[in-house]
């Protein structure tokens, strides 16, 4: 609760990875799937490179985007912009664009303060490609951290690191919290010496000294959770991308990921899209809407994909 006695929203944020994957088309199709649930939904555009979610719902850039938020102070509730959608609103991206890694710490701490404060069944937030700590902070207060693979080995591999990196951020920060952050860089350093392999041992390792802390540290950790999309997928077999990244993030990190779902590649996509009205294809498609459907129902209930229709 909080919020003056107002439900909290939900953040759902995508991020990560290689560029082109189909993050801004994955996050903008589960957008459409809450409010058609009648969830009110409100989607932004946070990839400060390249913005281009309001290019989806055919939202002309400004009058209002999340510069004025940024360069002239407006509340980001002033900023939503509704779409032709029931229940869906967007936020659209900094299109002045500075860097987001040029951000100042007080920014985006101001930026997630007004996240959580719209009134909104859920808030999406489209983080884009970006690797800096600004887009991984910001990615680690979702309540739900949505990664989206695309079936290529560079793609794979891409991502496992990325889910290293902001697995590493995390802990960074939780040992920051508790005072540890120097004493876990020292014993890292010399982890040859103290026998440390990997973030178990580490914590391991401060346990004798830090008992309380290290307990509570490994607590939240093991909350950690991303949910994995496997996008673009042309044929049965590729399906098993999905369960095959979640069983190494398993074994080599120690991390839970839910494979939620996976999304047909759609060649027609741009071919039939109307410039003007682009969400009306995603509605038409059911190579679309019947997988985001399913995706959609698994990150809401928090499971694993249970199957679903095979490509042809
Ligand atoms: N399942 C799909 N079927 C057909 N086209 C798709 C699909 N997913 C993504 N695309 C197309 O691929 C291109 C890249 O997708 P998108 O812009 O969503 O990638 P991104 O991961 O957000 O990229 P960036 O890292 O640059 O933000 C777009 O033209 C998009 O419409
Ligand atoms: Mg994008």
């Amino acid at each position: 609760m909080g919020n003056n006695g107002k439900k909290r929203c939900t953040i759902w944020a995508v991020a990560g990875g290689k560029g082109g994957t189909g993050k801004t088309f994955v996050i903008n199709n589960i957008a459409i799937q809450l409010a058609a649930r009648n969830l009110k939904t409100i989607l932004v555009d946070a990839d400060f490179g390249g913005p281009n979610v309001h290019t989806y719902f055919g939202v002309k850039p400004g009058p209002r985007s999340l510069t004025d938020f940024f360069e002239k102070n407006v509340p980001l509730k002033e900023v939503v912009t509704p779409t032709a959608l029931d229940h869906l609103h967007i936020i659209p991206g900094n299109v002045n664009c500075f860097a987001s890694e040029g951000m100042k710490h007080t920014q985006k701490s101001k930026f997630l303060r007004h996240v959580r404060t719209l009134e909104s069944d859920y808030v999406l937030l489209d983080l884009g490609g970006g690797v800096g700590v600004n887009t991984i902070d910001t990615f680690l207060v979702a309540d739900k951290m949505i990664l989206v693979l695309a079936p290529e080995s560079t793609a794979i591999e891409n991502l496992y690191h990325f889910i290293k990196n902001i697995y590493f951020r995390k802990l960074k920060t939780l040992l920051g919290l508790h005072g540890l952050r120097h004493i876990a860089h020292e014993k890292w350093k010399e982890r040859q010496t103290n026998r440390v392999q990997d973030i178990r041992g580490l914590i391991e390792s401060l346990r004798e000294q830090e008992p309380e802390a290290c307990l509570l540290i490994t607590e939240e950790l093991a909350r950690f959770r991303v949910y994995l999309v496997l996008n673009q997928v042309r044929n049965e077999k590729q399906i098993s991308i999905g369960f095959s990244l979640r069983s190494i993030c398993a074994k080599y990190l120690g991390i839970e990921t839910e494979f939620v779902g996976y999304v047909e590649h759609d060649a027609m996509f741009w071919q039939n899209i109307n410039l003007e009205h682009p969400y009306v294809h995603f509605w038409k498609s059911p190579r679309l809407t019947d997988g985001i459907g399913r995706l959609t129902d698994n990150l809401i209930e928090g499971r694993q994909f249970r199957g679903g229709r095979v490509p042809a």
